[in-house]
């Protein structure tokens, strides 16, 4: 029973709770993929509200790439729908996402080392000054390089100067660079798909600090991380996926860390015994309602 306790019906009407009320950014419906034999994701229903960072976690193979990999358009599903600020939407390819507010930032980047931060915040659309209208449109570098530093600023990001080549730069920065690029894309919806895993400590903080000014900006932001500490810093609720099923989904405000590892691992222990366990707060009865937004196992 999906979300149950938490208030959103099968259909995904909205708790009235928090930042929770509306019509999701995005939410999917009924998901299902297969790799040949292998089921990779069996009817997955996901939501995600502007405004939010959504944790997406569970162990490896347990289906979270697959399921970013469908909203960004790279994987077909073979059932199931998508909907966008309530629009079912057709996403079948790339573009289809970028068309309908969707970036997506994968672990390798995808920037382009030989280029400058300018160059990389805008490829694939780069601003031009029409001379002569559809004959020459030389790149209007100056616009691009203030419209970069202005989102930059506003993602208070530090980079030592705009014209070096990304390759000068450290992973935490270029990884910074990837983001603030969803935003000049004017992206609704932003995926990032393992953000910090090769990221250092400082590097790790700027990122967790960028995907909150994403948050700040009223984007529905969703985070793919193996990192537990990572995940309760920064997100607001934790989705857990194990074997291609969404199996639970926490309040990172009540749940704790045993929780939501138990829910990942699908270790024999209650959501309930948990709460007692931890417990002496409350009832255990109510602290098991609060602590777990629902079981969907
Ligand atoms: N292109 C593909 N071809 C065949 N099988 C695939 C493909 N992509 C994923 N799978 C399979 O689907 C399942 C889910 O994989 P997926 O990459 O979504 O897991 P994940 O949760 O992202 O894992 P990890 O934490 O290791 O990144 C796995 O069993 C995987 O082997
Ligand atoms: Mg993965």
């Amino acid at each position: 029973m999906a979300d149950q306790a938490y208030g959103v019906s099968a259909e995904g009407a909205a708790p009235d709770v928090g930042v929770y009320h509306g019509t999701p950014a995005l939410r999917l419906q009924g998901i299902s993929k297969a790799f040949g034999t292998v089921q990779a994701l069996q009817n997955v229903n996901f939501e995600v509200y502007s405004g939010e960072v959504v944790g997406l976690v569970g162990d490896n193979g347990a289906g979270k790439s697959t399921l970013i990999k469908i909203i960004a358009g790279a994987y077909v599903a073979d059932r199931g729908e998508i909907f966008v600020e309530g629009q079912r939407v057709n996403i079948s390819t790339p573009q289809d996402a970028t068309r309908v507010g969707i970036e997506t930032v994968y672990q390798d980047l995808a920037l382009c080392d030989n280029l400058n931060v300018v160059a990389n915040l805008f490829l694939g659309r780069e601003e031009r000054t029409t001379i002569i209208p559809y004959l020459v449109r030389p790149m209007n570098e100056l616009k691009m390089e203030s419209e970069a530093r202005e989102v930059l600023r506003q993602l208070d990001v530090k980079i030592p100067s705009m014209r070096v080549p990304v390759s000068s730069l450290s992973g935490g920065q270029r990884q910074s660079i990837a983001v603030a690029r969803t935003i000049l894309h004017k992206a609704k919806i932003v995926l990032l798909d393992e953000p910090t895993a090769a990221l250092g400590v400082a590097q790790t903080r700027q990122v967790l600090n960028l995907i909150r000014r994403l948050r700040e900006q009223g984007l529905a932001v969703v985070v793919i991380s193996h990192n537990l500490a990572d995940v309760f810093e920064v997100v607001d609720r934790v989705i857990v996926m194990r074997l291609g099923q969404r199996v639970a989904t926490f309040d990172v405000k009540t749940a704790t860390s045993e929780q939501v590892v138990a829910a990942i691992t699908g270790a024999d222990l209650s959501f309930k015994e948990l709460a007692a366990f931890d417990g002496a707060k409350e009832d255990a009865a109510k602290s098991s309602q609060g602590k777990t937004l629902a079981s969907e196992a």
